[in-house]
């Protein structure tokens, strides 16, 4: 995710529906977000009201638009992250409302060669952006998500893909290894590694694992971990488990960036989960139940309700980091059910955070738009699609015991896939030249991503110091 940060403003549509709320809001017709979590009608007809909410962000089917994208100012990972979500409001509710959109948008976006790289990115995708793409395909196989047709690239195949690919590019040469933060050596961050990027392949094949059962996809995970703690990218003593953000390559990756997010938690969180569930060896339990002690730190001390640490109280949340709540919830969901002896402590972090959800819920033209700050009284005047995917899931992971856990080849998944996907393309990488990139304009939106990076960093360092 090199770019720019873009505007607070969440496209152009959110903005005229808030216009009009300000100016006219005819209270009765605004419904109030109100879920009672022990009747099954009441969280559905909840749910639909924030999937709505989400579903607001895209225009990808109007004329002149593209599938699978979602309004400016949304770039292409999140509409990955937020397909996911839609995917698991789906097989939590049984609204199969946007399930054709949600299959044409993922089908539409793998690229010519079925991994995840479609030109139109090409220029600016990242590891971790591709990487966020793939677990979505990974959970629409885990949830045995309508199989697309013959001639079509199957969930499984995806998920595979993006591993290969990305798993291809692990880099000896620097830091003993790991993958760098991004895939063209034009983009910002190209000389950074950092544990999203890593995360994301190490939850793919912690997952991939324990579906296919095939060993490979463990040895990776394992490679992948011990890189990451080599590094101290998890500060895994006995007090912290922390997961840190990343490192440049050009200190040999020495100086690692404290920054914590709830995502990259997550990620590593719910990978050991799947991997103590498909090996049954206590290190993995051991290492899930470490990350997840030490992301406590995510949660308000008296209310217990989530909030992005980083960024969040500063009010400096891009638009990117106002997603991350709703991944990490995810996360937690699917640690609950890969390594049930986590759920009871987890699902009552959760069940003190959607109390907060509901309460913030309560903005916009629509009455239910969901802000930022779960913990503020009301809702915090905030909005845009990672708000609303953050809300969603949030209130959805409380549901995962209704629904059978992820399948696996074993228990019946039927997702079609090849261990060798992805690796005979004429990938995208080697079409694309770094000539057809404005030196100009690259050399520009460097100074000033570097600027704000630099004031970001600064910002959060002094918030968890
Ligand atoms: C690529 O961009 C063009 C122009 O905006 C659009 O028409 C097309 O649908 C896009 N394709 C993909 C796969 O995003
Ligand atoms: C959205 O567009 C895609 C790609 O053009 C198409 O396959 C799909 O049927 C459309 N979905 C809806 C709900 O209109
Ligand atoms: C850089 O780190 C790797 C291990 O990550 C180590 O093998 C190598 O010796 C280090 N190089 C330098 C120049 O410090
Ligand atoms: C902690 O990290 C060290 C390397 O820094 C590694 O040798 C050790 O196995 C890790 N411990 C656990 C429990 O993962
Ligand atoms: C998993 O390990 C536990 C003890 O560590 C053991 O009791 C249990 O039988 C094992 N389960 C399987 C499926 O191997
Ligand atoms: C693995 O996950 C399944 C599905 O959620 C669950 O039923 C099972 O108890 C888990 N196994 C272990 C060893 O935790
Ligand atoms: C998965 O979906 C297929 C096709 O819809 C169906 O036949 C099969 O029973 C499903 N399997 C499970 C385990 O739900
Ligand atoms: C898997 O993909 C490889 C490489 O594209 C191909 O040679 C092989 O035939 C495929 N296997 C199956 C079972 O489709
Ligand atoms: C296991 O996965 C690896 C890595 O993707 C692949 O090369 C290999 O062919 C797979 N083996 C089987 C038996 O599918």
């Amino acid at each position: 995710m090199a770019r720019l940060p873009t505007s607070l403003l969440s496209g152009s549509r959110a903005l005229v529906l808030t216009l009009l709320a300000l100016i006219c809001v005819p209270v009765h017709h605004v419904a109030a977000l109100d879920i009672d979590f022990t009747n099954d009608a009441s969280v559905k007809s909840g749910l639909a009201l924030v999937a709505k909410g989400l579903m607001d962000y895209y225009n990808g089917n109007d004329t002149g638009q593209t599938p699978g994208m979602f309004v400016s100012p949304y770039y292409w990972w999140e509409a990955g992250a937020a397909w996911g979500s839609i995917l698991d409001y789906w097989y939590y509710t049984d609204d199969e409302t946007y399930n054709d959109v949600l299959k044409s948008s993922l089908l539409y976006q793998t690229g010519p060669n079925w991994d995840y790289m479609p030109e139109n990115q090409t220029t600016t995708e990242g590891n971790d952006d591709q990487g966020f793409w793939g677990i979505t395909v990974m959970a629409a196989a885990e949830k045995n998500f309508s199989n697309p047709q013959s001639n079509e690239p199957q969930w499984l195949y995806l998920a595979q893909a993006v591993f290969n690919t990305m798993a291809a590019r692990w880099d000896d040469k620097h830091c003993g290894g790991g993958l760098r933060w991004q895939i063209f050596t034009w983009n910002n961050g190209y000389n950074y590694k950092n544990t999203v990027s890593n995360g994301c392949l190490f939850n793919l094949a912690a997952r991939l694992a324990r579906y296919t059962g095939n060993e490979t996809y463990t040895e990776w995970a394992e490679k992948i971990w011990d890189w990451l703690s080599d590094h101290k990218f998890i500060g895994n003593d006995s007090t912290n488990w922390a997961v840190y953000d990343g490192a440049s390559l050009l200190e040999n990756c020495t100086e690692v960036s404290p920054l914590e997010w709830t995502y990259n938690s997550g990620l590593l969180m719910s990978g050991a989960a799947a991997l103590y569930n498909h090996t049954n060896q206590t290190i993995w339990l051991t290492r899930a139940t470490n990350i997840w002690g030490r992301a406590r730190v995510f949660f308000m001390d008296n209310t217990k309700i989530m909030y992005e640490a980083a960024c969040q109280p500063s009010g400096r949340c891009n638009t990117d980091q106002r997603s991350f709540k709703g991944i990490f919830s995810r996360f937690l969901g699917l640690t609950c059910l890969f390594a049930p002896s986590l759920n009871d402590e987890i699902q009552s972090y959760l069940a003190a955070t959607t109390v907060g959800v509901l309460q913030s819920c309560t903005g916009g033209s629509d009455g239910h738009t969901c802000g930022l700050n779960w913990g503020y009284n009301g809702w915090d005047g905030v909005w845009g699609l990672g708000e609303q995917m953050s809300a969603l899931e949030a209130l959805q992971n409380r549901l995962v015991h209704t629904k059978p856990g992820p399948l696996s080849e074993e228990t019946g998944a039927t997702s079609v896939g090849n261990g060798s996907a992805g690796t005979t393309s004429t990938t995208s990488e080697t079409v694309v030249h770094p000539l057809d990139i404005e030196n100009k304009d690259k050399a520009g939106a460097g100074v000033i991503t570097a600027f704000v990076l630099i004031l970001l960093l600064a910002a959060s360092w002094w918030l968890i110091a």
